[in-house]
């Protein structure tokens, strides 16, 4: 009892009578952190700024999420390049100069957790942090070259696994759009689709195309049925088998995006293959074109063309 109380005094007076051991101010260190970033802290958007993703950067903060992408996160972000955004077209720049839709378009390319290059894989989908919308991550063999692409927006692969301190970035040469549903709901919602939609119903194939698949759809517009003779539309409208296998000959198993596809022949469902082609940027399949590429849906992609193709030897 004595001995510790004489313990106790003299460790006292020994604190009493020491210099503060600054080394040991941890707590001043964490306040002042909290305040300032540490050196060598790199926020998610300072690296957007320092991989000179400019327009990226001002999006993110008018579309009021910089402090969001600065929180701890870990955050994954698919960054597109300034060249990628200012190439979008008119209308997809009228849609998100409404703030509420190009946050939306934002969020989509944010991943929560750190998603590494290396985790990617064909045709896996990840939650992003766009309430109920996923990505979906393509990889194809494009001739020996790999090609990897986002909800078919193409990824820079020299450019992946940007280090911030809060997450990691990869560029990418695109911009993703959110799905509005799967590739039914989409084409039911796009009036420049009925004659499609009343062949897709009158096939039965529209569970089938509502399916996880993924699918890729080369899907002909209105303009397009109405290039073929009335008769033909009429007998095929009428021949359920004759119109099944039409349409599955409009329909590739996987998702195919214009980034990945080359001069070649594609097995389509109705077993015959369509020639895809490619000639400086324009992409026809059989003597089809293709008039809006990548139509971003849930269950794979569509690709709108101006023509109906026509089986090989089709009866009906
Ligand atoms: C922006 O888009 C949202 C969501 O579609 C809509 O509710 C809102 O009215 C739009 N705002 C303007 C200014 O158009
Ligand atoms: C319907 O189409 C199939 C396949 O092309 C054909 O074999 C069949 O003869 C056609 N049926 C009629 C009634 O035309």
């Amino acid at each position: 009892m004595q001995y510790s109380s004489i313990l106790l005094i003299v460790s006292l007076a020994f604190v009493k009578g020491a210099d503060v051991d600054k080394k040991f101010l941890f707590m001043d260190s964490a306040l002042n952190s909290a305040d300032f970033p540490v050196v060598g802290d790199l926020l998610i958007p300072e690296l957007l700024k320092q991989l000179g993703l400019d327009t990226l950067y001002s999006l993110v903060n008018k579309a009021g999420l910089t402090a969001t992408l600065s929180g701890t996160g870990p955050f994954t972000l698919f960054a597109p390049t300034n060249d990628a955004l200012s190439n979008l077209p008119a209308w997809v720049k009228k849609a998100v100069s409404n703030v509420t839709i190009l946050a939306d378009v934002l969020e989509y390319h944010v991943l929560a957790g750190s998603v590494k290059s290396s985790a990617l894989a064909n045709e896996l989908l990840v939650d992003t942090v766009l309430p109920g919308k996923k990505l979906r991550i393509n990889l194809y063999d494009k001739q020996g070259t790999t090609v990897a692409t986002a909800q078919c927006a193409p990824i820079d692969l020299s450019r992946v696994d940007q280090a911030a301190t809060n997450g990691i970035v990869h560029v990418l040469n695109g911009v993703m759009l959110p799905p509005a549903g799967n590739i039914v709901q989409v084409l039911v919602e796009c009036p420049k689709f009925t004659t499609l939609v009343t062949a897709v119903k009158a096939a039965g194939l529209v569970n089938a195309l509502s399916s996880d698949g993924p699918f890729t759809l080369f899907a002909p517009t209105d303009k397009a049925f109405k290039k073929l003779p009335p008769q033909v539309l009429d007998n095929l409208l009428k021949n359920v088998t004759a119109l099944t296998r039409v349409l599955e000959y409009h329909v590739v198993a996987g998702t195919f995006c214009s980034a990945g596809l080359f001069n070649s022949d594609v097995p389509t469902l109705a077993k015959d293959t369509v020639k895809i082609e490619i000639n400086g940027g324009k992409v026809t399949v059989n003597n089809a074109r293709v008039l809006v590429a990548d139509g971003s849906v849930t269950n794979g992609v569509v690709h709108a063309i101006d023509q109906v193709l026509l089986p090989p030897n089709l009866v009906g």
